[in-house]
C-alpha cells in the first residue's frame, strides 16, 4: 500500500466544524457557556448516572475522582497493573497506598479472581479500568465491592457506549471517568468527564476542577484544586458527537468483526472475538497478542515489519510494576506474569472509523504473512 495507514484518525464531520463556528460566533468560548452544562446533562443521561462534570482530560477526571474521596495516608486503593499511567499518578501525587493486580491473559483487564486476596482493613477503593478488549465484568466486581464496602472508580475512558448485559459501562461505578481524546469513541480534541449518582461528590468535582474558589469569599480558596475546566467549544463538539454515538459504536464493531474474520484462523495470534454472552465487543482498538514465538518476534519487531508495509501500530501499555517511576516499590515480577507477557507480545492495529475494507484486508494479509505457518 502506497499510502500510510495510521493507527488512528478522528472522524470529523462537517456538523462538528459547523458547531465550532457557531460556538465561536456566540463568543462563549471559555468554560462559561451553555454547552458545557448541556453536554454534562446529555452525557450523564446517556451513561445512566445522575450527574456529569466535564473536565479537560481523562487524566484530570481521575485526579479529581481520587482527591474527592478524601482518603487518609494509610488507606489503600487497588488498581490494575496493566493500565495507563493516569490510574496511578493521582495516587502517587497524593501519597496514598496502593496494591497492583495482574490482568487476565486473554481479556487484559484486571483478574477479578485475585481481588479478594488483596483486600485488607485499609482498602477503601478500587479503580476498575476497561482496557482495549471486552469490558470488565462489572456485575461481578459490584458484588465483591458491596460485600467489602469498597468504592468503585470505573475508568470507562475507552468504552463509551459499551454495555455489559444491556447496562452501560460507567453506570456501574460510584464514580466513573471518561476521556474524549482524539482516539476515543467520541472526541472533544482533549477532554474528559466524571459521572456519579452522588450529588455531594458531583459538587466536590465541580469545585476541584475550578480552583476550589471559596464559597463565602471567592478568592479565599476552599481546597487545593486545579484549572481542569472544559471549554464551551469542546463541549459543543462533544454534544454533536454524542448524537451519533450509536453509529460510531456500530462502525467500530463492524471494523473489529472484519479484522476478526480475517485473522481468526491464524493460530499464532489471538484477536478478541466480536461477541460474548455478556457483551458485544466495540473494539476501541484492534489489539492482537502473539501466541507462538517460533518466529522470534515480539511486538516491537512485528510492529517494525508492519511499518515497512506502511501500517501504523501502537504497543500495549507498559505495566506498572515495570515503570521506572515505581522502582522503589520493588515488585515481584512473578506476581505479574500476564501483564509482562502481554506488554511484550501485544500491540494494536489501525482502528480508525475512516478505514476502508480494502485497507483492513491489506493489514490482515500483512499480519497473516508475518505469522504464517
Ligand atoms: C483507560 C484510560 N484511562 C485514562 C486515559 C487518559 O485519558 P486522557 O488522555 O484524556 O488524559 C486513557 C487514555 O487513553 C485511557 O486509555
Amino acid at each position: 500500500m502506497k499510502k500510510f495507514i495510521p493507527v488512528n484518525q478522528p472522524l470529523i464531520k462537517k456538523s462538528d466544524i459547523d458547531t465550532v463556528i457557531k460556538c465561536m460566533e456566540s463568543e462563549w468560548i471559555s468554560s462559561e457557556g451553555p454547552n458545557v452544562k448541556k453536554f454534562e446533562k446529555n452525557f450523564s443521561k446517556f451513561i445512566g448516572h445522575k450527574y456529569g462534570v466535564a473536565v479537560s482530560s481523562g487524566t484530570a477526571a481521575l485526579e479529581i475522582a481520587i482527591k474527592a474521596l478524601n482518603l487518609k495516608k494509610e488507606d489503600e486503593i487497588i488498581i490494575p497493573n496493566f493500565t495507563i499511567i493516569s490510574n496511578i499518578l493521582p495516587i502517587l501525587k497524593l501519597g496514598l497506598k496502593f496494591k497492583l493486580i495482574d490482568c487476565s491473559i486473554f481479556n487484559w483487564n484486571m483478574n477479578l479472581s485475585k481481588i479478594e486476596k488483596l483486600i485488607n482493613k485499609n482498602t477503601k477503593a478500587i479503580i476498575a479500568t476497561h482496557i482495549y478488549n471486552f469490558p470488565i465484568r462489572m456485575d461481578i466486581l459490584r458484588k465483591i465491592c458491596t460485600k467489602k464496602k469498597l468504592i468503585i472508580i470505573e475508568d470507562a475512558a475507552e468504552v463509551i457506549g459499551q454495555k455489559i448485559f444491556n447496562k452501560k459501562c460507567g453506570s456501574y461505578g460510584d464514580i466513573s471517568t471518561y476521556s474524549f481524546y482524539a482516539n476515543k469513541q467520541i472526541t472533544t480534541g482533549e477532554g474528559g468527564m466524571l459521572t456519579t449518582n452522588n450529588k455531594l461528590l458531583s459538587e466536590k468535582f465541580k469545585s476541584l476542577r475550578n480552583l476550589s474558589f471559596g464559597k463565602k469569599n471567592r478568592f479565599n480558596h476552599d481546597d487545593i484544586g486545579w484549572n481542569y475546566r472544559m471549554t464551551n467549544i469542546q463541549a459543543s463538539i462533544g454534544l454533536n458527537q454524542l448524537k451519533r454515538i450509536g453509529s460510531i459504536i456500530k462502525k467500530r464493531h463492524q471494523v473489529g468483526k472484519r479484522y476478526f474474520n480475517n485473522l481468526k484462523n491464524n493460530k499464532n495470534i489471538y484477536i478478541p472475538e466480536p461477541k460474548k454472552n455478556y457483551a458485544k465487543n466495540i473494539y476501541w482498538v484492534i489489539g492482537i497478542l502473539i501466541l507462538n514465538n517460533k518466529y522470534k518476534l515480539n511486538a516491537k519487531k512485528a510492529m517494525a515489519k508492519l511499518k515497512e508495509k506502511n501500517i501504523g501500530t501502537r504497543p500495549f501499555f507498559w505495566p506498572m510494576h515495570k515503570q521506572k517511576l515505581l522502582t522503589k516499590y520493588k515488585f515481584n515480577s512473578k506476581d505479574f506474569k500476564n501483564s509482562e507477557y502481554i506488554s511484550k507480545y501485544g500491540f494494536y492495529l489501525p482502528t480508525s472509523l475512516k478505514l476502508k475494507n480494502s485497507e483492513i484486508d491489506y493489514v490482515c494479509r500483512c499480519v497473516n504473512k508475518i505469522f504464517c505457518d
